[in-house]
């Protein structure tokens, strides 16, 4: 197996593994490492069945729980990520976002599994967590410590929500819920439970307060972590191609999917791992 780093030192590509045959401790654990060190990992040329699919994702855990979007008959835990060549609604994930931030318990990777990919555009950008806190000004770094934020799917997954609203023209089977309208309280701070590294961790989409401020002041505030947690020195853009693997972690990083195909089909499985509580 062999693990080269992406050249912004975010991100590795791993090669020399076939994640359609079962793998042995050895290399799980090695992947695993390889994971927590460089954040999302990517492994090119891996056709896959669903069930191949699944059966690597349960080497890192548990599935997590996906709401909102309805997974493929016969494979409850596979989700299917996809956008017709006419299709005008905006991609799903296109706003900066950690996967299922609103939940108690966030998924700690998600698996996305690359099927048909656009001649251009319908790139992944990612943004690393880690770099985003360490960056931080020791006054900024000093304030956010001690603060709590409020996550919620209310803005997309609400009935009244813009992925909701997508309607007719959107051909993912989205289910929108008065649930979205639930929140979830976590710190603006979080540290990784494995690395024990801390990482800015609010994201534009379900980050919708911070606990004891007032929305504007808040929102102020969030908008301005978020500004600085997107600086492109903090991003790796990741290009696909068909049969392309990625695995992130998203207790460290956030992510945004990228436009620019229309006219191109789009498609991508997706799995998740369960994680713990952020603390
Ligand atoms: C996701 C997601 C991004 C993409 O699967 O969670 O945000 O580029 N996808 O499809
Ligand atoms: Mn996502």
């Amino acid at each position: 197996m062999n693990i080269e780093p992406q050249p912004n030192g975010f991100g590795a590509s791993i090669t020399g593994v076939d994640l359609s045959q079962q793998l042995s401790d050895d290399t799980v654990r090695r992947i695993r490492k390889a994971w927590l060190r460089h954040m999302v990992l990517c492994f090119p040329n891996q056709p896959l069945m669903l069930s191949e699919l699944e059966r690597f994702t349960r080497y890192f855990g548990e599935y997590g729980d996906d709401p909102y979007v309805t997974p493929i008959d016969g494979h409850p835990n596979v989700i299917e990520i996809r956008r017709e060549a006419q299709e005008n609604a905006s991609p799903f994930g296109s706003s900066w976002h950690s996967d299922w931030s609103f939940q108690a318990t966030p998924p700690s990777a998600t698996i996305l599994h690359a099927r048909e990919v656009p001649p251009y555009g319908g790139d992944t950008l990612y943004a690393d967590g880690y770099r985003a806190f360490d960056a931080l000004t020791a006054e900024l770094r000093a304030r956010c410590q001690g603060l709590t934020a409020i996550h919620s799917a209310r803005r997309p997954y609400s009935h009244a929500g813009f992925v909701a609203g997508g309607g007719k023209h959107r051909s993912m089977k989205i289910r929108p819920s008065d649930t979205a309208l639930a929140t979830q309280r976590h710190p603006v701070v979080r540290t990784h439970p494995e690395t024990q590294r801390k990482a800015l961790w609010v994201n534009p989409v379900y980050t919708v307060g911070i606990e004891g401020l007032g929305a504007q002041e808040g929102q102020a505030l969030i908008q301005q972590l978020c500004g600085h947690a997107l600086r492109d020195e903090f991003i790796y853009r990741h290009r696909w191609q068909p049969h392309m693997l990625t695995m992130w972690d998203n207790r460290c990083v956030q992510h945004c999917a990228q436009g620019g195909y229309d006219g191109h089909r789009r498609i991508m499985y997706r799995t998740t791992v369960a994680g713990d509580a952020p603390c």
